[in-house]
């Protein structure tokens, strides 16, 4: 056992040629053999690309806009984490859930690929949200100096083209974001962009809510909009990852709240930086329809 305050960063270790953190490699075989129920619902994201936000979205369209019920506990509870896999105290995703009552709100990181296939055997409703890779990996680079489980990012300089080779933790994110968006056509998949929901809050929660088959009024969308605004969520603790232990999370290099904006990037790109990432870019998003929003 791991006393309690020694936290790793973990290394990475590949499934399937996606790289994962250690403990969930060690785990995999229950990963893998995870049974989903016809009623799970999933949010599938690559890391830091809005999935927390669109976590409190979800669990406060199904509970029609009451805000005391979304905060009966932080979101990594409300949403148990699948394929995480932790030392004591954190405790394994899968044990969580296998004790979770339906219908269970089920968070993933995992690529389309590597997700459990009894999700798709049973028809489960998936919300994926992706981000502009700029802003996705400037936001992952700070991320990494602040949870203390994940690899250590490095110098920025050498994280880009980590980022651009996919050697972060849960692989590519080209992969990532066109893998669920060419498997959108054979499952119940709500594809949402970040950038999408930076324009316009309303219109995209409304298609949440479509998706969820709820109906909720003019003013309680309107409820939605505000209570999951960056502002609001920065200062409430069941949705600002302040609950978790600082020996996890260091809030103090780094707030999980950092800036929730789109066009971020152009604070932390050189010229040049971004120059060579736009040609790799163009490269890895040769031939797919799938296109981003970098600035609003
Ligand atoms: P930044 O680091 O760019 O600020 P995830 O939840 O997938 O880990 O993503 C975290 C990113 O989403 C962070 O981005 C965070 O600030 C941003 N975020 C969280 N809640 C938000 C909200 N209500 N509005 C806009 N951005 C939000």
């Amino acid at each position: 056992d791991v006393p309690q305050g020694t936290f790793y960063r973990f290394c990475l270790e590949p499934v399937q040629g996606v790289p994962l953190m250690k403990p969930i490699v060690n785990d995999w075989k229950r990963v893998e053999s995870f049974q989903a129920r016809p009623d799970d619902f999933l949010i599938a994201t690559y890391p830091k690309a809005g999935t927390t936000w669109m976590q409190e979205i979800i669990d406060l369209v199904l509970h029609e806009g009451d805000v005391e019920k979304t905060k009966r506990a932080p979101t990594h509870v409300r949403f148990p984490f699948l394929e995480i896999c932790s030392p004591p105290p954190v405790p394994s995703g899968i044990d969580v859930l296998e004790k979770t009552p339906s219908p269970r709100l089920i968070k993933t990181h995992l690529p389309y690929l590597l997700v459990p296939k009894s999700f798709w055997e049973q028809n489960c409703k998936v919300i994926y949200v992706a981000r502009n890779a700029k802003d996705n990996v400037v936001s992952y680079y700070y991320f990494d100096q602040m949870n203390k489980t994940q690899p250590d990012p490095g110098p920025w300089e050498t994280y880009i083209e980590k980022f651009l080779r996919g050697d972060v933790a849960w692989g590519s994110w080209f992969d990532h974001v066109i893998g669920w968006w060419e498997a959108k056509a054979k499952h119940p998949i709500l594809y949402i962009f970040y950038e999408d929901m930076k324009e316009d809050p309303k219109r995209e929660i409304r298609k949440v809510m479509t998706f969820l088959e709820k109906n909720l009024s003019e003013d309680v969308l309107e409820k939605v909009v505000q209570h999951t605004s960056f502002k609001v969520m920065k200062e409430n603790p069941m949705a600002n990852y302040s609950s978790m232990p600082d020996y996890i999370m260091d809030h103090s290099s780094s707030p999980f709240m950092r800036k929730g904006e789109v066009g971020d990037w152009k604070n932390q790109f050189t010229d040049a930086q971004r120059k060579m990432f736009d040609e790799e870019y163009a490269k890895k998003m040769q031939g797919t329809d799938l296109n981003f929003k970098v600035q609003i």
